[in-house]
């Protein structure tokens, strides 16, 4: 990446280099030295519920079959055929025992195992000229859970999950942990726009800025309860590890109050206080913020909020959760699931999903007001000029580089991290903090990595000896 030193070096401080939105040559290095290392999101357990289920999700090229084995484990397995090279799964989901790959009739065991070549003899010599004990699909080099969340990192010498996420689980668990069952997802929508992955991710980081502006039509026509403008700035914004969020903020009331002032029928919110710490009730009982978008570093974000979907002023809450798959540089698919809890009542999961198909999902219609200008910031972030154009990140800090306004203590704010009311782009400048100090490190050598060394009992995957 040309002049790498001055563009980290500008992004820290908040003043953006306006190419990198728009950058084939900053593409690359995400790809080598930030998609190669974080952990990245692939499915949700609920997903693949029964033995034998699985989908197919990418990280960039890479192509991987999520299943879930005849004994209950989930993997996530390289598709590519250990033969030629094809792609063993071609469905996007579905229930299988095993594999076989379209080309030459290769088949897999749905942990990845081989299981038959045709003409093994005639064609191998047998099992004495090509052993199949040992031999399977590529695993990813390591899969880990939260919450269900399914998450693989490419880097063998990646820190847990749980270290990696960090204080951001506290907050996932508002959105994925509601009750003992957890939660479900149904979905994904996917489509593209030509817009740079990293606009979503800073967007439903910490734009609280945009909802007024951007969203006027929608508080026009009456779908929330809090309209005004200056509603979200009396929320606050957090980051914790490696995420961050946006909330809003509630009357003064018990958590019980708050939970039934957004929707959650009185059983939910039950369950909810069983499931979370003292703590996180605290954030919404004790310090009145409800959480709203957020993001997960690099590409996962998840949203929740509140409309009015039948024709009284009753709200009804929604979640959803969202992948920016990066394709290139211009161009992300966006991956939007509807996310509730497995121990809801079946009425509200059908009201909640309207909301969200109202709010999110391909026909959303806060998604169509954002991807508009996301689309644009892209299309112009490609040109000459934007290379001449350092923009201005810098909400919320002063000259000097200190806040302007000091960040929430613990008795004002139970939740971990740092956090700071009102408008301020904290958030974005945390989250491309972290996209600077990875893009930092050097390309990830994949030539080092064998599969052996994450899995002993494993060859290398291809090795016939
Ligand atoms: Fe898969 Fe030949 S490429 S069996
Ligand atoms: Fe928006």
């Amino acid at each position: 990446m040309r002049d790498a030193a001055r563009v980290l070096a500008n992004v820290r401080r908040g003043m953006l280099p306006a190419h990198i939105y728009n950058d084939a040559e900053v593409f690359t290095a995400e790809c080598e030295r930030l998609f190669s290392r974080a952990w990245m999101f692939l499915a949700h357990e609920s997903e693949i519920p029964q033995v034998g289920d699985y989908v197919v999700r990418r990280v960039l090229e890479d192509s991987f079959i999520v299943s879930r084995d005849q004994d209950g484990d989930v993997h996530a397995m390289f598709n590519m055929c250990l033969h030629r090279g094809m792609q063993v799964c071609r469905a996007e989901e579905g229930n299988a025992s095993h594999f076989r790959c379209p080309y030459h009739g290769w088949s897999y065991r749905n942990d990845g195992r081989i299981a038959g070549l045709p003409f093994h003899k005639d064609a191998y010599g047998g099992e004495e000229g090509f052993a199949r004990k040992g031999k399977r699909l590529l695993p990813a080099p390591r899969l880990d859970t939260y919450n269900g969340l399914i998450f693989i990192s490419m880097d063998p010498d990646a820190p847990s999950l749980t270290d990696y996420l960090g204080g951001f689980g506290f907050y996932l668990d508002y959105y994925t942990k509601q009750s003992a069952s957890g939660c479900e997802l149904l979905g994904p929508q996917r489509w593209r726009i030509n817009a740079n992955w990293k606009i979503g991710a800073e967007n439903f980081a910490g734009d609280m800025y945009h909802t007024p502006h951007t969203h006027t039509s929608v508080v026009e026509i009456g779908l929330f309860r809090e309209p005004q403008a200056q509603k979200r700035k009396d929320g606050n914004t957090y980051w914790a590890g490696r995420g961050g969020g946006t909330t809003y903020k509630l009357p003064p009331g018990s958590f019980e109050e708050s939970m039934a002032y957004v929707g959650y029928p009185a059983d939910m919110a039950a369950r909810m206080k069983e499931q979370w710490t003292a703590q996180q009730q605290d954030v919404i009982g004790r310090d009145g913020f409800m959480v709203s978008a957020a993001s997960a570093f690099p590409n996962l974000s998840l949203v929740h909020n509140w409309p009015k979907v039948a024709d009284s002023d009753a709200v009804v809450p929604f979640i959803s959760l969202r992948l920016w798959q990066p394709i290139s540089a211009n161009e992300t698919e966006v991956l939007s699931w509807f996310v509730v809890d497995k121990e809801a009542p079946e009425s509200f999961k059908e009201l909640s999903y309207k909301a969200y198909l109202m709010c999110f999902g391909s026909s959303g219609m806060f998604e169509q007001d954002d991807v508009e200008n996301w689309v644009s910031l892209t299309t112009t972030a490609g040109g000459s000029m934007a290379r001449r154009l350092l923009l201005n990140g810098r909400m919320g800090m002063l000259e000097d580089g200190s806040p302007v306004v000091p960040p929430l203590t613990p008795e004002q704010f139970a939740g971990p991290g740092v956090a700071h009311v009102g408008y301020g782009e904290y958030n974005q400048r945390h989250l491309l903090g972290e996209w600077a100090d990875y893009l930092e490190r050097p390309p990830l050598d994949v030539s080092q990595i064998t599969v052996g060394r994450q899995q002993p009992d494993l060859e290398l995957a291809g090795d016939p000896t």
